[in-house]
C-alpha cells in the first residue's frame, strides 16, 4: 500500500493548473535520455569510476548535455547536472523544462542516479519548483520523473533574498 502511494508521486501525473504544466511527452523524455546516455562515454571519472551524464531541455527546444568532471583535488569535481546547466546558462539559456540524468559504476547505468544536493540547489536558481521535471533514467524504457519540488522541498531560492 505504501509502495503504491509512493508510485503515485512518480510523475507524468497531470498538473492541477494546465497553464503551469509543461510536462515532457514520453517521446521527449526518451530523446533526452538517449542524449544523456550517448554522452556517458565523455564522463571524466578516473577516481570514483562512477560515470554520470545529463541532458537539459530548454523551452526553445535546445538540448544541452553535461558529464561529471572529476579532479585530483576531489572537491573540484563538477557533477554532470551542473555541467549541463553551466554550459546552457553561459550560452544565454535560462528557461528550462526538464533534465535527464543517467549514471553508474564504470559507465553502466544500473539504477536511478539522483542529483546531489548542490545540483538540486543550482536547479532551484533557474527552474520552476512545480513544472521543472527531473528524469532519472536507467534506460530509455526505465525511468522516473520527479518535480524539482519533490526533490527539494521547503527550499531557499532567489525570491528569498
Ligand atoms: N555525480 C554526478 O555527476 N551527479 C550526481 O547527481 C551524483 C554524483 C558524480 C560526482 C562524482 O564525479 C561521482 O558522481 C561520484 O560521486
Amino acid at each position: 500500500m505504501e509502495m503504491e502511494e509512493k508510485n503515485e508521486t512518480i510523475v507524468n501525473r497531470p498538473k492541477a493548473d494546465a497553464s503551469v504544466s509543461q510536462g515532457v511527452t514520453a517521446e521527449e523524455a526518451k530523446a533526452l535520455i538517449r542524449a544523456a546516455l550517448d554522452k556517458l562515454a565523455s564522463s571524466y571519472a578516473p577516481y570514483s569510476h562512477f560515470h554520470v551524464a545529463s541532458a537539459l531541455l530548454c523551452s526553445d527546444g535546445s538540448v544541452h548535455t553535461g558529464v561529471n568532471i572529476e579532479n585530483a583535488s576531489y572537491p573540484a569535481t563538477n557533477c554532470a547536472e551542473r555541467t549541463a546547466f553551466f554550459k546552457a546558462v553561459s550560452e544565454g539559456h535560462r528557461d528550462f523544462r526538464a533534465i535527464a540524468i543517467c549514471g553508474g559504476k564504470n559507465g553502466r547505468p544500473a539504477g536511478y542516479c539522483a542529483p546531489c544536493g548542490i545540483c538540486r540547489q543550482v536547479m532551484r536558481e533557474f527552474c520552476s519548483l512545480d513544472s521543472f521535471q527531473i528524469i532519472l533514467a536507467a534506460s530509455e524504457e526505465d525511468y522516473r520523473i520527479y518535480s524539482l519540488e519533490e526533490l527539494l522541498p521547503v527550499s531557499f531560492g532567489p525570491e528569498n533574498l
